[in-house]
């Protein structure tokens, strides 16, 4: 117990413990996740996709993320909430300089009081990730396929599966822990690959859908809660069926509502 810092993720790394992380962009969720004992909670800029029905990852803002950050922290801060809160640097708030990088990074810290910030690149976003880290704020890389750069690939597709690229997935992933970064996400991978590089590096690799070679394992909660019935990718296992639980609910509260059956006389007053 005792609440999750960089030091045990590295140490649960030496030992050989899994990390167990789940993204979440709410109050309530953070509190179940928490209490559950999530090792992580990835306030993730999948809040575009997912909690505001976009259709990428790039029209969320800075302070979007911080009013998702604010509502997550909230739910980690009874005497015995363990669970790490990560936030995701939104597109555009870290590529244009490492000066905006440091003062977006130190406002999502500041206002709200979360673990560490999360970026997706290697080379080009080294220098930053060292100027963040030497300010004294921890950061997770995300590497492989990196969905704020959905245009430039033109697809989901798994990334990686030649050798140029992976390579140059691997140099990135070193140069990440070089550069100061206490952990790394590595997305829609080849297996293999993903498992070379957590052996390779010290620091955690967490994979989601790169196999289960990786130190951890992340997904977005509301995919492994069956909460969009749209979407299946092999990657997500499915732990719930929280769309047919919600339909029936809700099915059934039209039902008694209209029926004239709620409220009965106990529930009234
Ligand atoms: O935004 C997100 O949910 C993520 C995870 C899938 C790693 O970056
Ligand atoms: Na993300």
């Amino acid at each position: 117990s005792g609440h999750v810092t960089t030091r045990r993720l590295l140490d649960m790394k030496q030992n050989g413990e899994k990390i167990a992380v789940l993204t979440g962009y709410d109050y309530t969720i953070a509190r179940i996740l928490d209490r559950a004992g999530i090792d992580v909670i990835l306030v993730g800029d999948s809040a575009s996709n997912v909690f505001s029905g976009h259709t990428t990852t790039l029209p969320i803002t800075v302070d979007e993320m911080i009013y998702h950050a604010r509502a997550v922290v909230k739910g980690v801060q009874s005497a015995t909430s363990r669970a790490m809160v990560v936030v995701d640097m939104p597109f555009m708030s870290y590529q244009l300089s490492e000066e905006e990088a440091l003062r977006n990074a130190g406002r999502i810290m500041k206002e709200h009081e979360c673990d560490a910030v999360k970026m997706e690149g290697g080379s080009s976003i080294a220098a930053t990730v060292r100027r963040i880290t030497d300010a004294g704020i921890p950061v997770m890389g995300h590497l492989g396929l990196m969905p704020q750069s959905i245009y430039k690939y033109g697809s989901y597709k798994v990334r990686a599966q030649e050798g140029a690229e992976a390579e140059e997935l691997m140099k990135d992933a070193r140069l990440l822990e070089e550069s100061g970064a206490f952990a790394v996400v590595v997305e829609k991978i080849p297996s293999a690959l993903a498992g070379e590089i957590a052996r390779s590096l010290t620091i955690p690799v967490i994979g989601i859908g790169a196999g289960v070679e990786c130190d951890g394992q992340v997904l977005v909660i509301n995919d492994m809660l069956g909460l969009n019935r749209e979407f299946h990718p092999r990657f997500v296992r499915q732990y719930a069926d929280l769309n047919t639980i919600i339909e029936d609910a809700v099915g059934r509260y039209l039902e008694d509502v209209r029926s004239g059956d709620f409220p009965s006389p106990e529930e009234s007053y």
